[in-house]
């Protein structure tokens, strides 16, 4: 499969002698243009002057969050038949989409360990023949807060204080302790899954609820989950910690040899599926991406599996360069009222314009294999272009434009007084319940007694008052045992 790895597109031929950009010979590769051996360079040696250019912008900005990743190619095939809850083409029985995967930490730079604590990205990209649709999760089913407008906090707590540049767990304590709604997520993070062995033993989630239509115009609410046939593992503090020194891109590694040997890992990929009428009176707000549906209530379907079989040949042009949004959907599939779901629909178009350039979307990695035809045009390093066809609608010169009116059919209806508010509450919404489920009936002793060992290692590691005695208070109201094992072990 090699529709997104195009060298013939770039003109390259390593067996031939190098050129300069504008393809004249080079006359070399080593020495620069000098008045004499030993004198002065000159401005006119272009080559050399290309070269250094070049090399002072050869790094693009890093994704703000998510910047230590990795990723490869491979396909989704579906193997059940959910065409009662989705007219989606690429889920029909039976068809196989190629698809592009990249792993991801959260908060570490570029350079960064793979094995440090913290949530794992789960972003996909299937290119379906009805546009590209993208699945950007991670291997948690729930997130920190519930409104965009926390995220950028929620971020910069993480990253690094604006004096030293250090990291620090007074800040990501302090954040956290005083958002309540962190709490089940924090959980995740402090327990196993904070430390995946690998991300090839990992499962992704969307975490959001997203909407599916069938053919009939029916709706349905859905959560995506993938989870790993390789079997879930994770790693201890101790090892991770080794790794972090010895081999900090442990997973970049393990995913790329893996492929190269032939061990191509897969996921089975199911869905809960929600009827549209019952998320007005569910016990909790469905939209609300700090819960999980209970099985119970809305048992796994499996839909099918994705294999990823195929490394990428360049890491820029194809993992760097890679611009997943969950703006991207297609025909059959839609949105949902998740406030965060509705803020990250305009961020990362956005942040990709804004890192790539604004045709990021023209790149072969991020090109959908559909045609696109739109009056949408020109800006940066604009590649494909509708020649001289009119480029305003509505014209009388034959190209045609779109003016669908009324309903859409993956919308939902609103209505009400134009709030700052958080949301509606169900009658089972609490900030504490889910996270107290997690950690009490979910985790085993052992795991229990890792996450307090975890959250204590971090909080004896300069937090400091009122920072201490709010992360105390949250982990009680989390699980009153839990809470006080910290305390007895932090103050003791
Ligand atoms: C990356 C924003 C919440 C998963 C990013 C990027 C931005 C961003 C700007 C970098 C995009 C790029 O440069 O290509 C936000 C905002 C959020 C949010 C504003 C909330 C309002 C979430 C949530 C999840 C998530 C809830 C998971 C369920 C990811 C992943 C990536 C990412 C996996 C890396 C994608 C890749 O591999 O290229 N986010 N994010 N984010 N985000 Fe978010």
């Amino acid at each position: 499969m090699t529709q997104h790895t195009d060298h013939e597109y770039a003109g390259h031929d390593n067996k031939k002698p190098s050129t300069t950009e504008s393809g004249a010979p080079r006359e070399s590769d080593a020495h620069s243009l000098s008045v004499g051996a030993d004198g002065p360079l000159l401005l006119h040696d272009v080559a050399l002057v290309e070269k250094l250019a070049r090399f002072d912008r050869e790094r693009v900005p890093e994704r703000s969050p998510h910047a230590k990743g990795s990723g490869a190619f491979g396909e989704l095939e579906i193997t059940a038949d959910v065409s009662k809850y989705t007219k989606a083409d690429f889920l029909q029985p039976g068809k196989k989409t190629p698809m592009l995967a990249r792993f991801s930490t959260v908060a570490g730079e570029l350079g960064s360990p793979d094995s440090w604590r913290d949530v794992r990205g789960f972003a996909l990209k299937f290119y379906t023949e009805e546009g590209n649709f993208d699945m950007v999760g991670n291997n948690t089913p729930v997130f920190f807060v519930r409104d965009p407008m926390k995220f950028p906090d929620f971020i910069h707590s993480q990253k690094r204080t604006p004096d030293s540049g250090l990291r620090s767990n007074n800040m990501q304590w302090d954040f956290w302790s005083l958002s309540p709604e962190s709490a089940h997520q924090v959980s995740y993070l402090m327990g196993p899954r904070g430390l995946p062995k690998s991300w090839r033993h990992m499962n992704g989630y969307s975490s959001h609820t997203y909407m599916w239509v069938n053919a009939e115009g029916e709706k349905f609410w859905v959560q995506y989950h993938f989870h790993t046939d390789q079997g879930v593992e994770n790693m201890s503090n101790e090892e991770a910690s080794k790794l972090a020194g010895e081999d900090g891109d442990v997973h970049r590694r393990d995913l790329f040899d893996a492929i190269e040997r032939g061990d191509y890992p897969s996921w089975t990929f199911s869905v809960q599926i929600m009827p549209y009428e019952d998320a007005k009176d569910y016990r909790f707000n469905p939209f609300d991406l700090t819960k999980t549906w209970s099985k119970k209530d809305y048992p796994l379907i499996e839909v099918g599996k994705f294999t990823l079989n195929e490394n990428p040949s360049n890491h820029f042009a194809q993992i760097e360069q890679a611009a997943f949004s969950p703006s991207n959907t297609v025909p059959g599939t839609g949105l949902s009222p998740d406030k965060m779901l509705l803020g990250r629909v305009f961020s990362y178009p956005d942040a990709q314009r804004n890192r790539i350039g604004t045709n990021f979307n023209q790149l072969p990695v991020n090109a959908p294999v559909t045609k696109t035809n739109s009056y949408d045009k020109e800006g940066q390093m604009q590649y494909h272009h509708s020649g001289n066809a009119p480029v305003y609608a509505p014209n009388s010169y034959g190209r045609s434009y779109q003016d669908e009116q009324g309903p859409v059919d993956n919308g939902w209806e609103s209505d009400g007084e134009l709030v700052r508010s958080a949301y509606s509450l169900h009658s089972e919404d609490d900030d504490f319940g889910q996270a107290h489920t997690l950690v009490r009936e979910v985790y085993t002793e052992e795991e229990r007694q890792g996450l307090i060992e975890t959250v204590v290692g971090g909080l004896s590691d300069g937090v400091e008052e009122p920072v201490l005695s709010n992360a105390i208070q949250y982990w009680k109201n989390i699980d009153e045992e839990v809470g006080a094992a910290i305390e007895a072990k932090v103050k003791g």
